[in-house]
């Protein structure tokens, strides 16, 4: 119960790797806002939460969207008291290579991974400073570092959240806010199980561990730097790739 009475938001937690998030979250003692512009998901997520005897807040919401987004976190500020864990993982790729990005898939992919995650920083931080107490958590992944074929978008948004946790981590260390970012390797939930054998087995033979993580794997790292146990964690790149990048 290392999360015992924390209030958290969790975005993208109605599936996958977000959705383990919520959920371990819930197991750790903390009461949860699952934040998922599916219903249907969202709605699951949220049940399974209250089946583990912890209250929780379902808001069906566009990450890319401030205006939302700014509502979202007061609705769940009042109802909560306070906001004490932001784990910004919400977001979706649009393969292309250089000459095949639309300008749409780039904005699409930059506005929920970046514009996203600035957003719900924004909003929550002010409720941080208040307490002088808070950790943010962003999802990036292991192409944001290292670049990936045919993955303009994606990857240059997730090295953009590189830079935001680090800018952010600098601007907001003095209030005791800790802002890290987790690095995912290839992680199996609903999406990426869709991807081409051929690439899931290239992937898989340059992982050191010789096999895809799990959502969980993933969780129980965010789980930690949502901790106090991590306490003098800040800025810091943590991978989660079964040694994927090495
Ligand atoms: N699975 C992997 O191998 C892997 C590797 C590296 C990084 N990541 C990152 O981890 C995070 C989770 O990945 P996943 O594989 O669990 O993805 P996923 O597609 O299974 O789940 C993402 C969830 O986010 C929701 N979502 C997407 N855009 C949204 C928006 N604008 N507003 C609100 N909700 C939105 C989706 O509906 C979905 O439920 C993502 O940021 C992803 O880029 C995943």
């Amino acid at each position: 119960m290392r999360l015992k009475d924390r209030k958290a938001i969790v975005t993208g937690a109605g599936q996958g790797i977000g959705k383990s998030i919520a959920l371990k979250m819930a197991q750790e003692g903390a009461d949860v806002a699952v934040v998922e512009w599916n219903p249907d998901t969202g709605v699951q997520t949220r049940k399974e939460i209250e089946a583990l005897g912890r209250r929780c807040l379902f808001f069906p919401v566009d990450v890319a969207d401030w205006k939302q987004v700014e509502k979202l976190v007061a609705e769940a500020a009042t109802a909560f008291g306070r906001i004490d864990i932001l784990v910004n993982n919400a977001g979706f790729d649009r393969p292309g290579s250089l000459l095949k990005t639309k300008e749409e898939d780039w904005d699409a992919v930059l506005g929920v991974h970046l514009k996203g995650t600035l957003n719900c920083i924004q909003a929550v931080v002010p409720r941080m400073i208040e307490k002088s107490y808070g950790k943010i958590i962003n999802l990036s992944s292991v192409w944001g570092k290292r670049g990936a074929l045919s993955e303009i978008s994606y990857s240059t948004a997730k090295a953009g959240i590189l830079g935001l946790t680090k800018s952010v981590a600098r601007e907001l260390g003095r209030y005791q806010i800790n802002v890290n970012v987790v690095l995912p390797g290839f992680i199996l939930t609903p999406t990426v199980s869709k991807m081409a054998e051929k690439y899931r087995n290239m992937i898989i033979e340059n992982t050191s561990l010789k096999r895809a993580g799990q959502p969980e794997e993933v969780a129980n790292v965010v789980a930690f730097l949502s901790s106090d146990e991590a306490s003098f964690m800040t800025g810091a790149e943590v991978e989660v790739s079964g040694g994927w990048n090495m």
